[in-house]
């Protein structure tokens, strides 16, 4: 029997899995007994020496590293493909988008675009070689574009899109592609988000960002209210996508996700009042 096989059956490849939905993630699957191949851009100790997992170094924006992972799982694999690759890694860039540097717009697009396009391109043999899945992790902002946050709401159009092609695509060769949509998770996403968001307007045309100052504020006020959910709660949706007999192109993983996508649907300006309203832009108008 092959290494592979004597570890389990079905093999999992998560990227993003140092921290927030992706440790959930890995470590929800390890215990269901998958072998759980753990996409890392450093050594997580967290995850160092348990059972199932392996950490596989993987930097999303960089394709010789993308290859390099797949390489390595595929020979760790020894023959064997892969049940399901989740292209969870992901950033938020936020603030007014005409402060928002280039690179940094860019460094969006890198990390929530095209490295998952980039995964696709090195993992598609080993999912294609027994028929498993692919699990993209997207956000309610793909559907419903939240002021000051024109970058990570962009990135997940794109990506939104890339899944639906995707879906059709590759659905034809036997590779189910999955969107699962997180609601606010508590990871370690916003902290990183307000640090870069922060450094970026120091650089700022202070004439400029007077402009914005009063709804920014708002903005973080009504972002310091929002209710969030535990990562592990994503991980159970992503498990369920995985395991499904037949997956839903689309799973929604939180509660606050679904009031988010009918608000999406309303007629344009009605959305823009009521997203106005629920941030409490009006007032700091
Ligand atoms: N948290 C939420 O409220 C929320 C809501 C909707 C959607 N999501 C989505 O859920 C996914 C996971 O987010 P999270 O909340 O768990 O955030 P997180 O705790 O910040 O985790 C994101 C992971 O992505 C990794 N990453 C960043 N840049 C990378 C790169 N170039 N190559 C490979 N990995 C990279 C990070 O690694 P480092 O630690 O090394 O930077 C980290 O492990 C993201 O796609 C996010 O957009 C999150």
């Amino acid at each position: 029997m092959s290494q592979a096989a004597q570890w389990n059956e079905r093999a999992v490849f998560v990227t993003g899995a140092g921290g927030g939905i992706g440790t959930a993630t890995v470590r929800a699957l390890a215990e269901r007994g998958y072998r759980v191949y753990a996409g890392v851009r450093r050594e997580a100790p967290h995850l160092r020496g348990r059972e199932r997992i392996e950490q596989v170094r993987i930097d999303v924006t960089d394709p010789e590293s993308v290859a390099e992972a797949a390489a390595e799982v595929a020979r760790l694999q020894d023959g064997e493909g892969l049940h399901a690759v989740v292209n969870n890694a992901g950033i938020i860039i936020q603030g007014p988008l005409e402060l928002v540097p280039a690179d940094e717009l860019r460094r969006q697009f890198a990390i929530n675009v095209f490295g998952p396009a980039e995964v696709v391109r090195a993992f598609a043999p080993l999912l294609r070689r027994s028929g498993g899945r692919l699990i993209n992790i997207s956000a309610p902002t793909a559907r419903l574009a939240a002021p000051f946050a024109a970058p990570i709401s962009a990135s997940k159009a794109a990506l939104d899109a890339l899944s639906d092609a995707l879906r059709i695509e590759l659905g034809a060769q036997g590779i189910a592609v999955v969107t699962v949509v997180p609601g606010a998770v508590d990871t370690q996403i916003f902290a990183k988000a307000d640090e870069a968001a922060e450094a970026a307007l120091a650089d700022a045309d202070p004439a400029r960002l007077a402009l914005y100052r009063p709804r920014l504020a708002a903005m973080g006020a009504a972002m310091a209210k929002m209710r969030t959910s535990k990562p592990e709660t994503v991980a159970h949706t992503i498990v369920k996508a995985m395991e499904a007999a037949r997956p839903k192109p689309r799973y929604l993983a939180n509660p606050d996700v679904r009031p988010m996508l009918l608000l999406a649907r309303l007629p344009v300006r009605l959305r823009d009042r009521m997203v106005i309203r629920v941030l409490g832009l009006a007032k700091a108008a």
